[in-house]
């Protein structure tokens, strides 16, 4: 298992960038109050944020998607300040952005006026390069809301379902939504059946995953076939592979589901490919 996180030394604050301590929220924030609020996870790796664009026009999306106006470009100039402040102007790392609906009385409807509040940070973090060792997911019924498309902030039906993976020493929850496998609780999830990529299409049912859409696209560059199918859970074990995705996950093979072990246990030569490939890309500079 990784090493439980840090609190970051700086936090950027509404146009501020504070030490951490000092980073102070009203208690009637609607993000606070709600969970009404989405946020954005991006990796910097050798000196450059992963897809960053793609990263920002999801933020951007759902930003759109929940109502919410805030001028993303007015906060692009402040992440390079707050990696300097936090001294992580050379590291890799992960960095974390949130926008929620701001500060309100306690009423669901929300007004119209009000100023969003923007908090970000990052912290120090070195992706492996590859990842070697296959893990362990359980299957649970998906029981969270049907727009899993939105970034949201309020994620206790993840937070549940990761919790449930650790309670049985595993790595991720695979969800299930009326026999048909979606996504997991903190990635996405492909499976190779007869040298075909399936993976969920980008319905209500997941989030569009960045490093899936990366995943996607070296299906292509590879060619290698894609079908955008969500897995009937009874065809399990018919699957030659399987792994999951995500910013700081990467690809990473899936050794069993539940009791059943996919592909001996090991990185498959499906999985192995892709992962070398996403390799190559994080080192060209892209
Ligand atoms: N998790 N599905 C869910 C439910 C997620 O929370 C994530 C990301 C993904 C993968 O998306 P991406 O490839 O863009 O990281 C899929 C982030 C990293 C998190 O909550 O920390």
């Amino acid at each position: 298992m990784s090493k439980p996180p840090s609190y970051p030394s700086k936090v950027f604050l509404n146009g501020e960038i504070l030490n951490a301590a000092d980073a102070k929220i009203s208690v009637f924030d609607r993000g606070f109050i709600f969970g009404d609020g989405i946020y954005e996870v991006m990796a910097r790796i050798g000196g450059r944020f992963f897809y960053r664009e793609a990263h920002l026009d999801r933020l951007r999306t759902c930003l759109e998607k929940i109502d919410i106006s805030f001028d993303l470009d007015t906060l692009e100039p402040e992440i390079p300040r707050l990696l300097k402040l936090s001294g992580l102007e050379t590291a890799d790392c992960l960095l974390y952005i949130q926008v929620t609906r701001g500060i309100a009385p306690r009423q669901h409807s929300y007004p119209k006026d009000i100023q969003p509040t923007v908090m970000m940070y990052a912290w120090a973090k070195t992706l492996p390069d590859i990842n070697e060792t296959p893990a362990s997911v359980v299957l649970q019924k998906d029981f969270r809301w049907s727009r899993c498309d939105i970034k949201m902030t309020s994620l206790l039906g993840n937070v549940m379902a990761n919790e449930f993976a650790m309670a049985h020493d595993c790595y991720e929850t695979v969800f299930e939504r009326d026999g048909i496998l979606t996504e997991a609780s903190h990635s996405n999830v492909f499976f190779v059946k007869n040298k075909v990529v399936y993976t969920h299409p980008a319905d209500y049912f997941i989030l569009d995953g960045i490093t899936r859409q990366v995943v996607l696209e070296l299906c292509e560059k590879l060619g290698i076939d894609v079908r955008l199918e969500g897995l009937p859970v009874k065809d399990i074990p018919k699957v030659d592979e399987a792994f999951l995705t995500g910013t700081s996950t990467q690809i990473l093979a899936i050794r069993n589901i539940d009791n059943h072990v996919i592909s001996g246990g090991q990185v498959g030569p499906v999985t192995r490919k892709l992962q070398e490939a996403f390799r190559e890309l994080k080192n060209s500079g892209t």
